[in-house]
Protein backbone atom coordinates (compact mmCIF):
# COMPACT_ATOMS: atom_id res chain seq x y z
CA UNK A 1 0.00 0.00 0.00
CA UNK A 2 1.41 3.43 -0.99
CA UNK A 3 1.01 6.66 1.62
CA UNK A 4 -2.20 7.50 3.07
CA UNK A 5 -1.33 11.09 1.64
CA UNK A 6 -2.13 12.98 -1.37
CA UNK A 7 1.10 13.48 -3.89
CA UNK A 8 3.00 17.05 -3.15
CA UNK A 9 1.68 18.62 -6.36
CA UNK A 10 -1.92 17.40 -5.97
CA UNK A 11 -4.05 20.14 -7.78
CA UNK A 12 -6.94 21.30 -5.21
CA UNK A 13 -9.16 23.58 -6.56
CA UNK A 14 -12.78 24.13 -7.51
CA UNK A 15 -14.91 24.05 -10.86
CA UNK A 16 -17.92 25.86 -12.80
CA UNK A 17 -19.43 26.64 -16.36
CA UNK A 18 -19.94 29.16 -18.41
CA UNK A 19 -23.89 29.73 -18.46
CA UNK A 20 -24.12 29.12 -14.82
CA UNK A 21 -21.93 32.21 -13.86
CA UNK A 22 -21.74 34.70 -16.28
CA UNK A 23 -24.96 36.13 -17.28
CA UNK A 24 -24.46 38.74 -19.71
CA UNK A 25 -26.37 36.28 -22.23
CA UNK A 26 -26.62 38.97 -25.24
CA UNK A 27 -24.11 41.68 -24.94
CA UNK A 28 -21.10 42.36 -26.87
CA UNK A 29 -21.66 40.19 -29.74
CA UNK A 30 -22.60 36.84 -27.89
CA UNK A 31 -24.30 34.11 -30.19
CA UNK A 32 -27.75 32.52 -28.85
CA UNK A 33 -27.27 29.02 -27.70
CA UNK A 34 -29.41 26.62 -27.16
CA UNK A 35 -29.94 27.65 -23.23
CA UNK A 36 -30.71 30.94 -23.91
CA UNK A 37 -33.64 29.90 -25.81
CA UNK A 38 -34.88 26.91 -23.83
CA UNK A 39 -35.09 29.54 -20.27
CA UNK A 40 -36.94 31.61 -22.51
CA UNK A 41 -40.44 28.78 -22.72
CA UNK A 42 -43.00 28.94 -19.61
CA UNK A 43 -42.81 26.28 -17.21
CA UNK A 44 -38.92 24.90 -18.64
CA UNK A 45 -37.16 26.29 -15.34
CA UNK A 46 -38.09 26.51 -11.83
CA UNK A 47 -39.98 29.65 -11.19
CA UNK A 48 -39.09 30.79 -14.59
CA UNK A 49 -35.61 31.70 -13.47
CA UNK A 50 -32.85 32.45 -16.45
CA UNK A 51 -29.41 33.01 -16.43
CA UNK A 52 -29.22 36.72 -18.08
CA UNK A 53 -27.58 37.95 -14.75
CA UNK A 54 -26.30 35.08 -12.90
CA UNK A 55 -23.48 35.74 -10.63
CA UNK A 56 -22.40 38.59 -12.91
CA UNK A 57 -19.05 36.79 -13.67
CA UNK A 58 -18.61 38.64 -17.13
CA UNK A 59 -18.22 42.01 -15.12
CA UNK A 60 -17.19 40.65 -11.44
CA UNK A 61 -14.50 37.58 -12.81
CA UNK A 62 -12.05 39.82 -11.14
CA UNK A 63 -13.26 40.24 -7.71
CA UNK A 64 -14.66 36.68 -8.04
CA UNK A 65 -10.60 35.39 -9.00
CA UNK A 66 -9.17 37.24 -5.59
CA UNK A 67 -11.71 35.58 -3.85
CA UNK A 68 -11.04 32.51 -4.97
CA UNK A 69 -7.22 33.73 -4.23
CA UNK A 70 -8.40 34.30 -0.36
CA UNK A 71 -9.96 30.47 -0.64
CA UNK A 72 -6.84 29.09 -1.12
CA UNK A 73 -8.06 27.84 -4.66
CA UNK A 74 -4.83 26.42 -6.50
CA UNK A 75 -6.57 25.51 -9.88
CA UNK A 76 -10.26 27.06 -11.55
CA UNK A 77 -12.15 24.22 -13.98
CA UNK A 78 -14.71 26.60 -15.98
CA UNK A 79 -16.00 26.29 -19.30
CA UNK A 80 -16.33 28.41 -22.53
CA UNK A 81 -19.27 29.58 -23.61
CA UNK A 82 -19.16 28.38 -27.14
CA UNK A 83 -21.57 31.22 -28.63
CA UNK A 84 -19.52 33.30 -26.84
CA UNK A 85 -16.15 33.58 -29.18
CA UNK A 86 -17.94 32.05 -32.06
CA UNK A 87 -21.56 33.16 -32.19
CA UNK A 88 -22.90 31.21 -34.88
CA UNK A 89 -21.28 28.14 -33.45
CA UNK A 90 -18.41 28.22 -36.58
CA UNK A 91 -17.13 30.80 -38.97
CA UNK A 92 -16.91 34.17 -37.57
CA UNK A 93 -15.06 34.78 -34.57
CA UNK A 94 -16.43 37.27 -31.94
CA UNK A 95 -13.20 39.14 -30.40
CA UNK A 96 -14.73 40.85 -27.67
CA UNK A 97 -15.94 36.52 -26.59
CA UNK A 98 -11.94 35.66 -26.94
CA UNK A 99 -10.41 39.09 -25.22
CA UNK A 100 -13.26 38.08 -22.13
CA UNK A 101 -11.98 34.67 -21.57
CA UNK A 102 -8.23 36.30 -22.58
CA UNK A 103 -8.65 38.28 -19.26
CA UNK A 104 -9.79 35.44 -16.99
CA UNK A 105 -7.33 33.55 -17.69
CA UNK A 106 -4.33 35.91 -17.40
CA UNK A 107 -6.36 37.29 -14.14
CA UNK A 108 -6.16 33.55 -12.83
CA UNK A 109 -2.46 33.51 -14.13
CA UNK A 110 -1.93 36.86 -11.59
CA UNK A 111 -3.45 35.07 -8.84
CA UNK A 112 -1.43 32.18 -8.77
CA UNK A 113 -4.53 29.82 -10.01
CA UNK A 114 -3.64 27.47 -12.72
CA UNK A 115 -6.79 27.26 -15.36
CA UNK A 116 -8.30 24.23 -16.72
CA UNK A 117 -10.55 24.69 -19.50
CA UNK A 118 -14.09 22.64 -20.43
CA UNK A 119 -14.82 22.88 -24.12
CA UNK A 120 -18.54 22.37 -23.80
CA UNK A 121 -20.71 22.51 -20.82
CA UNK A 122 -24.42 21.79 -22.59
CA UNK A 123 -24.56 25.07 -24.60
CA UNK A 124 -24.97 24.12 -27.77
CA UNK A 125 -25.00 27.12 -30.29
CA UNK A 126 -28.33 27.38 -31.15
CA UNK A 127 -27.59 28.38 -35.14
CA UNK A 128 -26.05 25.05 -35.15
CA UNK A 129 -28.86 23.24 -33.57
CA UNK A 130 -31.37 24.67 -36.19
CA UNK A 131 -29.01 22.85 -38.83
CA UNK A 132 -30.09 19.53 -37.00
CA UNK A 133 -27.15 19.67 -33.83
CA UNK A 134 -25.64 16.69 -32.52
CA UNK A 135 -27.81 14.66 -34.82
CA UNK A 136 -25.97 16.22 -37.91
CA UNK A 137 -22.47 14.35 -38.80
CA UNK A 138 -21.24 17.51 -39.43
CA UNK A 139 -21.27 18.44 -35.91
CA UNK A 140 -18.28 16.23 -35.73
CA UNK A 141 -15.84 19.30 -37.73
CA UNK A 142 -18.13 22.04 -36.09
CA UNK A 143 -16.97 20.92 -32.92
CA UNK A 144 -12.84 20.37 -34.14
CA UNK A 145 -12.97 23.96 -35.48
CA UNK A 146 -14.46 25.41 -32.03
CA UNK A 147 -11.53 23.08 -30.47
CA UNK A 148 -8.88 24.57 -33.05
CA UNK A 149 -9.52 27.83 -32.22
CA UNK A 150 -9.82 27.23 -28.44
CA UNK A 151 -6.73 25.97 -28.93
CA UNK A 152 -4.94 28.97 -31.30
CA UNK A 153 -6.23 32.18 -28.53
CA UNK A 154 -5.37 30.20 -25.48
CA UNK A 155 -2.85 27.28 -25.22
CA UNK A 156 -0.28 29.74 -24.92
CA UNK A 157 -1.01 29.87 -21.05
CA UNK A 158 -3.38 27.25 -20.24
CA UNK A 159 -2.21 23.54 -21.20
CA UNK A 160 -5.34 21.59 -19.91
CA UNK A 161 -8.54 21.02 -21.33
CA UNK A 162 -11.73 18.94 -21.46
CA UNK A 163 -13.32 18.44 -24.01
CA UNK A 164 -17.30 17.51 -23.36
CA UNK A 165 -19.04 17.61 -19.83
CA UNK A 166 -21.03 14.66 -18.78
CA UNK A 167 -22.57 13.64 -22.33
CA UNK A 168 -24.65 11.47 -19.80
CA UNK A 169 -26.11 14.65 -18.75
CA UNK A 170 -26.71 17.15 -21.62
CA UNK A 171 -27.74 13.69 -24.29
CA UNK A 172 -29.91 11.67 -21.37
CA UNK A 173 -31.63 15.15 -19.92
CA UNK A 174 -31.66 17.72 -23.18
CA UNK A 175 -32.52 15.14 -25.79
CA UNK A 176 -34.10 11.92 -23.91
CA UNK A 177 -36.11 13.38 -21.10
CA UNK A 178 -36.15 16.71 -22.19
CA UNK A 179 -36.44 18.32 -18.76
CA UNK A 180 -33.06 20.37 -20.08
CA UNK A 181 -32.20 22.39 -23.39
CA UNK A 182 -33.17 21.42 -25.97
CA UNK A 183 -36.13 20.24 -24.35
CA UNK A 184 -36.60 17.27 -26.45
CA UNK A 185 -37.20 13.66 -26.53
CA UNK A 186 -35.85 11.86 -29.48
CA UNK A 187 -36.12 8.81 -30.86
CA UNK A 188 -34.05 5.90 -30.07
CA UNK A 189 -32.04 5.48 -32.82
CA UNK A 190 -31.78 9.22 -33.18
CA UNK A 191 -30.21 9.35 -29.59
CA UNK A 192 -27.62 6.63 -30.28
CA UNK A 193 -26.62 8.56 -33.61
CA UNK A 194 -26.49 12.00 -31.28
CA UNK A 195 -24.31 9.76 -28.94
CA UNK A 196 -21.66 8.59 -31.16
CA UNK A 197 -21.13 11.43 -32.73
CA UNK A 198 -20.74 13.27 -29.45
CA UNK A 199 -17.83 10.66 -28.54
CA UNK A 200 -16.44 11.30 -32.43
CA UNK A 201 -16.47 15.10 -31.76
CA UNK A 202 -14.88 14.78 -28.67
CA UNK A 203 -12.03 12.82 -30.39
CA UNK A 204 -11.53 15.19 -33.37
CA UNK A 205 -11.33 17.94 -30.72
CA UNK A 206 -8.77 16.15 -29.01
CA UNK A 207 -6.85 15.96 -32.47
CA UNK A 208 -7.90 19.63 -33.05
CA UNK A 209 -6.31 20.89 -29.09
CA UNK A 210 -3.10 18.76 -30.21
CA UNK A 211 -2.34 19.97 -33.56
CA UNK A 212 -3.13 23.92 -32.93
CA UNK A 213 -1.50 23.66 -29.12
CA UNK A 214 1.31 26.52 -28.57
CA UNK A 215 3.11 24.09 -26.32
CA UNK A 216 2.91 20.18 -24.55
CA UNK A 217 -1.03 20.17 -23.06
CA UNK A 218 -3.12 17.88 -21.43
CA UNK A 219 -6.18 16.88 -22.73
CA UNK A 220 -9.09 14.57 -20.95
CA UNK A 221 -12.81 14.03 -21.27
CA UNK A 222 -15.38 14.56 -17.91
CA UNK A 223 -18.29 12.20 -17.69
CA UNK A 224 -20.13 11.37 -14.64
CA UNK A 225 -22.80 8.35 -13.72
CA UNK A 226 -24.17 6.90 -11.19
CA UNK A 227 -20.95 5.14 -8.83
CA UNK A 228 -21.49 1.26 -7.39
CA UNK A 229 -20.21 0.86 -4.24
CA UNK A 230 -20.00 -2.47 -2.09
CA UNK A 231 -22.60 -3.68 0.82
CA UNK A 232 -19.06 -5.57 2.18
CA UNK A 233 -15.61 -6.44 1.72
CA UNK A 234 -16.43 -10.13 0.34
CA UNK A 235 -14.97 -11.04 -2.81
CA UNK A 236 -18.00 -11.55 -4.10
CA UNK A 237 -19.98 -8.50 -3.58
CA UNK A 238 -17.22 -6.33 -4.62
CA UNK A 239 -17.03 -8.35 -7.91
CA UNK A 240 -20.83 -7.55 -8.44
CA UNK A 241 -20.29 -4.18 -7.45
CA UNK A 242 -17.91 -3.86 -10.27
CA UNK A 243 -20.01 -5.95 -12.98
CA UNK A 244 -23.00 -3.43 -11.89
CA UNK A 245 -20.88 0.08 -12.34
CA UNK A 246 -20.05 -1.10 -15.51
CA UNK A 247 -22.94 -2.16 -16.96
CA UNK A 248 -25.76 -0.80 -19.67
CA UNK A 249 -28.75 -0.24 -18.12
CA UNK A 250 -31.91 -2.60 -19.97
CA UNK A 251 -34.33 0.02 -20.04
CA UNK A 252 -33.82 2.23 -22.56
CA UNK A 253 -36.12 5.19 -20.66
CA UNK A 254 -32.81 5.67 -18.84
CA UNK A 255 -29.96 4.31 -20.82
CA UNK A 256 -27.79 7.01 -21.23
CA UNK A 257 -27.23 7.40 -17.48
CA UNK A 258 -24.07 5.21 -17.31
CA UNK A 259 -19.95 4.76 -17.46
CA UNK A 260 -19.12 1.77 -20.57
CA UNK A 261 -20.91 3.32 -23.09
CA UNK A 262 -19.44 6.65 -23.01
CA UNK A 263 -16.26 5.73 -21.49
CA UNK A 264 -15.39 2.11 -22.77
CA UNK A 265 -15.28 3.74 -26.82
CA UNK A 266 -12.94 6.65 -25.78
CA UNK A 267 -10.49 4.77 -23.59
CA UNK A 268 -10.77 0.93 -25.08
CA UNK A 269 -11.50 1.37 -28.43
CA UNK A 270 -15.06 -0.32 -28.35
CA UNK A 271 -18.37 0.16 -27.39
CA UNK A 272 -19.54 -2.39 -24.08
CA UNK A 273 -20.81 -5.72 -25.09
CA UNK A 274 -23.88 -6.10 -22.91
CA UNK A 275 -25.20 -2.72 -24.29
CA UNK A 276 -24.43 -3.42 -28.40
CA UNK A 277 -26.39 -6.31 -27.86
CA UNK A 278 -29.14 -4.63 -25.85
CA UNK A 279 -29.22 -1.52 -27.89
CA UNK A 280 -28.60 -3.43 -31.01
CA UNK A 281 -31.62 -2.28 -32.87
CA UNK A 282 -31.35 1.25 -32.52
CA UNK A 283 -27.43 1.78 -33.04
CA UNK A 284 -26.15 3.05 -36.27
CA UNK A 285 -22.78 1.81 -37.82
CA UNK A 286 -19.62 2.05 -35.61
CA UNK A 287 -16.72 1.91 -38.24
CA UNK A 288 -13.57 0.94 -37.32
CA UNK A 289 -12.53 4.63 -38.63
CA UNK A 290 -14.95 6.10 -36.26
CA UNK A 291 -13.69 4.09 -33.05
CA UNK A 292 -10.09 4.71 -33.80
CA UNK A 293 -11.33 8.58 -33.93
CA UNK A 294 -13.18 8.38 -30.72
CA UNK A 295 -10.40 6.32 -29.26
CA UNK A 296 -7.77 9.36 -29.37
CA UNK A 297 -5.35 8.75 -26.42
CA UNK A 298 -5.86 11.19 -23.24
CA UNK A 299 -3.26 12.51 -20.52
CA UNK A 300 -6.25 12.32 -17.81
CA UNK A 301 -9.48 11.24 -17.27
CA UNK A 302 -12.00 13.75 -15.43
CA UNK A 303 -15.00 11.97 -13.66
CA UNK A 304 -17.46 13.97 -11.81
CA UNK A 305 -18.60 11.80 -9.06
CA UNK A 306 -21.55 12.78 -6.49
CA UNK A 307 -23.51 9.95 -5.29
CA UNK A 308 -24.24 6.24 -6.47
CA UNK A 309 -25.93 2.78 -5.42
CA UNK A 310 -24.58 0.11 -2.71
CA UNK A 311 -24.48 -3.91 -3.77
CA UNK A 312 -24.37 -6.42 -3.03
CA UNK A 313 -23.72 -10.11 -4.75
CA UNK A 314 -27.36 -11.39 -5.74
CA UNK A 315 -28.86 -15.11 -5.13
CA UNK A 316 -29.94 -15.71 -8.18
CA UNK A 317 -29.10 -12.96 -10.32
CA UNK A 318 -25.72 -10.89 -10.64
CA UNK A 319 -26.06 -8.19 -8.02
CA UNK A 320 -28.88 -6.72 -6.23
CA UNK A 321 -29.25 -2.86 -5.64
CA UNK A 322 -30.01 -2.63 -1.72
CA UNK A 323 -32.59 -0.03 -0.71
CA UNK A 324 -31.84 2.18 1.06
CA UNK A 325 -32.74 2.88 5.00
CA UNK A 326 -35.21 5.17 6.09
CA UNK A 327 -34.05 8.54 6.60
CA UNK A 328 -31.19 8.28 4.77
CA UNK A 329 -28.63 11.04 4.46
CA UNK A 330 -29.38 13.37 1.52
CA UNK A 331 -28.65 16.34 0.11
CA UNK A 332 -31.22 18.87 -0.65
CA UNK A 333 -30.97 17.71 -4.15
CA UNK A 334 -32.23 14.49 -2.54
CA UNK A 335 -29.22 13.20 -4.05
CA UNK A 336 -27.94 10.47 -1.14
CA UNK A 337 -24.64 11.21 0.62
CA UNK A 338 -22.77 8.36 -0.38
CA UNK A 339 -18.92 8.92 0.47
CA UNK A 340 -17.84 5.36 -0.42
CA UNK A 341 -18.21 6.30 -3.97
CA UNK A 342 -15.03 8.74 -3.57
CA UNK A 343 -13.05 5.53 -3.18
CA UNK A 344 -14.71 2.94 -5.48
CA UNK A 345 -15.46 4.84 -8.03
CA UNK A 346 -11.70 5.97 -8.99
CA UNK A 347 -10.60 2.28 -7.66
CA UNK A 348 -12.63 0.82 -10.31
CA UNK A 349 -12.60 3.04 -13.23
CA UNK A 350 -8.42 3.10 -12.51
CA UNK A 351 -8.76 -0.91 -12.60
CA UNK A 352 -10.45 -1.16 -15.99
CA UNK A 353 -8.73 1.58 -18.36
CA UNK A 354 -5.23 1.19 -17.76
CA UNK A 355 -4.35 3.39 -14.73
CA UNK A 356 -5.11 6.93 -16.61
CA UNK A 357 -4.67 9.67 -14.14
CA UNK A 358 -7.61 10.99 -12.83
CA UNK A 359 -9.18 13.96 -12.09
CA UNK A 360 -12.50 14.33 -10.08
CA UNK A 361 -13.34 17.23 -11.98
CA UNK A 362 -16.91 17.89 -9.73
CA UNK A 363 -17.68 16.70 -6.08
CA UNK A 364 -19.97 18.78 -4.22
CA UNK A 365 -23.63 18.95 -2.52
CA UNK A 366 -26.27 21.25 -2.77
CA UNK A 367 -27.40 22.36 0.91
CA UNK A 368 -30.15 24.58 2.27
CA UNK A 369 -27.83 27.68 3.02
CA UNK A 370 -29.22 30.74 4.24
CA UNK A 371 -27.86 33.83 5.66
CA UNK A 372 -27.65 33.24 9.77
CA UNK A 373 -28.01 36.16 12.32
CA UNK A 374 -24.71 36.73 12.28
CA UNK A 375 -24.42 37.80 9.03
CA UNK A 376 -22.51 34.62 8.36
CA UNK A 377 -23.51 31.28 6.31
CA UNK A 378 -22.60 28.19 8.44
CA UNK A 379 -22.94 25.13 6.55
CA UNK A 380 -21.75 22.23 8.73
CA UNK A 381 -23.56 19.82 6.15
CA UNK A 382 -21.26 20.71 3.37
CA UNK A 383 -18.23 20.37 5.24
CA UNK A 384 -18.88 16.91 6.86
CA UNK A 385 -19.77 15.91 3.14
CA UNK A 386 -16.85 16.81 2.03
CA UNK A 387 -14.59 15.99 4.75
CA UNK A 388 -15.79 12.01 4.44
CA UNK A 389 -15.92 11.84 0.63
CA UNK A 390 -12.38 13.23 0.36
CA UNK A 391 -10.91 10.85 3.01
CA UNK A 392 -12.14 8.15 1.09
CA UNK A 393 -10.58 10.00 -2.04
CA UNK A 394 -7.18 9.66 0.10
CA UNK A 395 -7.78 6.12 0.59
CA UNK A 396 -8.10 5.65 -3.22
CA UNK A 397 -4.79 7.10 -3.47
CA UNK A 398 -3.53 4.95 -0.49
CA UNK A 399 -4.38 2.25 -2.79
CA UNK A 400 -2.27 3.16 -5.45
CA UNK A 401 -5.09 4.86 -7.29
CA UNK A 402 -3.59 7.85 -9.84
CA UNK A 403 -5.48 10.91 -8.41
CA UNK A 404 -3.47 13.75 -9.99
CA UNK A 405 -6.76 16.54 -8.67
CA UNK A 406 -10.07 17.48 -7.30
CA UNK A 407 -12.08 19.98 -7.91
CA UNK A 408 -15.12 20.83 -5.74
CA UNK A 409 -18.57 22.27 -7.65
CA UNK A 410 -18.80 24.54 -7.19
CA UNK A 411 -16.70 27.79 -6.08
CA UNK A 412 -20.19 30.17 -5.91
CA UNK A 413 -23.60 29.27 -5.67
CA UNK A 414 -25.34 29.60 -9.53
CA UNK A 415 -27.81 28.78 -11.80
CA UNK A 416 -28.63 24.97 -11.14
CA UNK A 417 -30.18 24.66 -14.89
CA UNK A 418 -33.30 23.38 -14.63
CA UNK A 419 -33.75 24.18 -10.92
CA UNK A 420 -33.21 27.84 -11.43
CA UNK A 421 -31.39 28.93 -8.43
CA UNK A 422 -33.14 26.76 -5.90
CA UNK A 423 -30.30 24.55 -5.12
CA UNK A 424 -26.91 26.22 -3.39
CA UNK A 425 -23.87 24.13 -4.34
CA UNK A 426 -20.83 27.18 -3.48
CA UNK A 427 -18.53 27.19 -0.96
CA UNK A 428 -19.50 31.25 -1.72
CA UNK A 429 -22.92 32.49 -0.95
CA UNK A 430 -24.42 34.40 -3.54
CA UNK A 431 -27.18 37.04 -2.08
CA UNK A 432 -28.69 37.01 -5.93
CA UNK A 433 -30.53 40.31 -5.82
CA UNK A 434 -27.57 42.42 -4.67
CA UNK A 435 -24.96 39.62 -6.05
CA UNK A 436 -23.25 39.85 -2.64
CA UNK A 437 -21.04 36.82 -1.82
CA UNK A 438 -20.56 35.41 1.39
CA UNK A 439 -17.68 33.09 2.60
CA UNK A 440 -19.51 30.07 3.52
CA UNK A 441 -17.53 27.91 6.64
CA UNK A 442 -17.37 25.51 4.57
CA UNK A 443 -14.63 27.76 1.95
CA UNK A 444 -12.51 28.10 5.41
CA UNK A 445 -12.71 25.01 6.01
CA UNK A 446 -11.57 23.88 2.38
CA UNK A 447 -8.93 25.94 2.42
CA UNK A 448 -7.10 24.69 5.50
CA UNK A 449 -7.10 21.38 3.38
CA UNK A 450 -5.47 22.63 0.35
CA UNK A 451 -2.93 24.57 2.88
CA UNK A 452 -1.96 21.24 4.41
CA UNK A 453 -2.40 19.41 1.56
CA UNK A 454 -5.16 16.99 3.11
CA UNK A 455 -3.14 15.47 5.96
CA UNK A 456 -5.78 15.68 8.36
CA UNK A 457 -8.29 13.99 6.45
C1 LIG B 1 -22.97 19.38 -13.84
C2 LIG B 1 -23.09 20.76 -13.25
C3 LIG B 1 -24.19 20.78 -12.23
C4 LIG B 1 -23.84 19.83 -11.12
C5 LIG B 1 -24.89 19.75 -10.00
C6 LIG B 1 -23.13 18.27 -12.84
O1 LIG B 1 -23.94 17.29 -13.37
O2 LIG B 1 -21.79 19.26 -14.59
O3 LIG B 1 -23.27 21.68 -14.28
O4 LIG B 1 -24.43 22.06 -11.72
O5 LIG B 1 -23.71 18.53 -11.63
O6 LIG B 1 -26.11 19.32 -10.49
Amino acid sequence: MAARAFRDDFVWGTASSAYQIEGAVDVDGKGPSIWDVFVQEEGRIHENRDATVACEFYTRYKDDIRLMKECGMKAYRFSLNWTRILPEGIGRVNEKGIEFYNNVIDELIKNDIEPYITLFHWEFPYALHKKGGWLNDDVVDWFAEYAALVADRFSDRVNKFITINEPQCFIGLGYLKGCNAPGLSCLNADLFQMAHNALKAHGKAVQAIRAHAKQPVEVGFAPTGQISFPETLKPEDIEATRKHLFSCPEGLGNWTWNLAWWMDPVLLGKYPEDGMRMYEKYLPNFTPEDMKLISQPLDFLGQNIYNGEMIRAGKDKPWEIITKCAGFPKTSMNWPVAYECLYWGPKFISERYNHIPIYITENGMACHDTISLDGKVHDPNRIDFLARYLMRLKDAVADGVDVRGYFQWAFTDNFEWAEGYNERFGLVYVDFPTQKRIVKDSAAWYRHVIETNGKEL
